[in-house]
């Protein structure tokens, strides 16, 4: 248990999810900033030599990681995820009262809002926090984080922010953050989708894909996404920085979201189409697979 969120100093940061991509990277980053972390993950294995770095405790349920801990963190696959870490009598949310949640996984718009609904249930201060930055940001401390929430934790959250990211944008009552990540996700699933349509349209009309990337080059075509998604696609190494199941999730996230508010977004549609298609065969390939389409799926 927990009131400290009116006091100066982090006494713990709580990382649920620390075995992840993008959890391994967040726990390491805040340690690396003396922060001490405990660390949890659904499958221990996968939290590694974690156990061994200064400043991380590591714990088999997250209901104990959580205790002593004013911060949680949660970075879990989807809302599904997050709630299951949180809940029961062994989940986050049992241990934590009186503590800040940090939410930075990308659950959507809904799945946002349910965990709100928990943490008001649990006596928790629910800041929406997903980020954007893969795994080379998560590992570097350079994410993006787009947290939303009441503005009198910022101060107490910026350690925090600063030793996982290079730049916090604050957005007003919690729930923008997932709004716009789930908006700019939305662009990333349109881009690689795009990308690996117009190498297929090239390959069909006898180019070679690699032409468009030198067309492009340097001129107002040029975007630094697009070609780190298409170089991959083109030496086909579909080695998960963000994996294609997420991606097709953040889709599907964009379509519900849009439905909801009454955004009209069929290319949007389409893609969530395509994508759930092609993740179904590749998963835990990289979003780049999506070059692999459904042919030979
Ligand atoms: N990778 C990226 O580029 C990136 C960038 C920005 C945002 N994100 C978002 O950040 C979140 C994490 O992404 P990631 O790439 O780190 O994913 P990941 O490597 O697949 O890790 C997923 C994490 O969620 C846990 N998990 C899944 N289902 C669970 C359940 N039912 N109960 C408890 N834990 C569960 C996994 O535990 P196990 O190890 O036991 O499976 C693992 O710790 C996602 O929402 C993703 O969309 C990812």
């Amino acid at each position: 248990m927990s009131d400290s969120h009116e006091t100066d100093t982090v006494r713990a940061v709580a990382v649920l999810g620390a075995g992840g991509t993008m959890g391994r990277g967040i726990a390491r980053n805040a340690a690396v900033a003396e922060l001490p972390v405990h660390a949890w993950n659904r499958t221990p294995a996968k939290l590694g030599d974690l156990a061994e770095e200064n400043g991380i405790e590591t714990f088999a349920t997250a209901r104990e990681a959580v205790v002593d801990a004013d911060l949680v963190v949660t970075m879990l696959s989807d809302a599904e995820a997050t709630l299951a870490a949180m809940s029961g009598p062994d989940g986050g949310a049992a241990g934590s009262e009186g503590a800040i949640w940090v939410q930075m996984g990308t659950i959507g718009v809904a799945g946002s809002e349910r965990c709100a609904a928990l943490a008001r249930d649990r006596g928790l201060l629910y800041i929406d926090a997903p980020v954007l930055g893969t795994k080379v940001p998560a590992e570097e401390g350079t994410l993006i984080v787009l947290a939303s929430g009441p503005e009198g934790s910022r101060e107490r959250l910026e350690p925090f922010f600063d030793a996982v990211g290079r730049r916090t944008i604050w957005l007003g009552e919690a729930g923008q953050g997932s709004r716009l990540k789930v908006v700019v996700n939305s662009w990333i699933c349109a881009v690689t989708e795009g990308t690996a349509e117009m190498f297929r349209l090239a390959r069909a009309l006898g180019l070679e894909p690699h032409l468009v990337l030198d067309a492009i080059e340097d001129g107002p075509l040029e975007a630094p996404y697009m070609r780190m998604k298409g170089e991959m696609m083109l030496k086909g190494d579909y080695t998960p920085s963000f994996r294609l199941a997420l991606g097709a999730k953040d889709a599907a996230l964009a379509v519900a979201a849009g439905a909801e508010a009454g955004a009209e977004i069929p290319m949007i549609e389409a893609i969530a189409t395509q994508m759930a298609a092609v993740a179904a065969a590749y998963p835990d390939e990289d979003l780049a697979a999506l070059f692999r389409g459904t042919a030979d799926a």
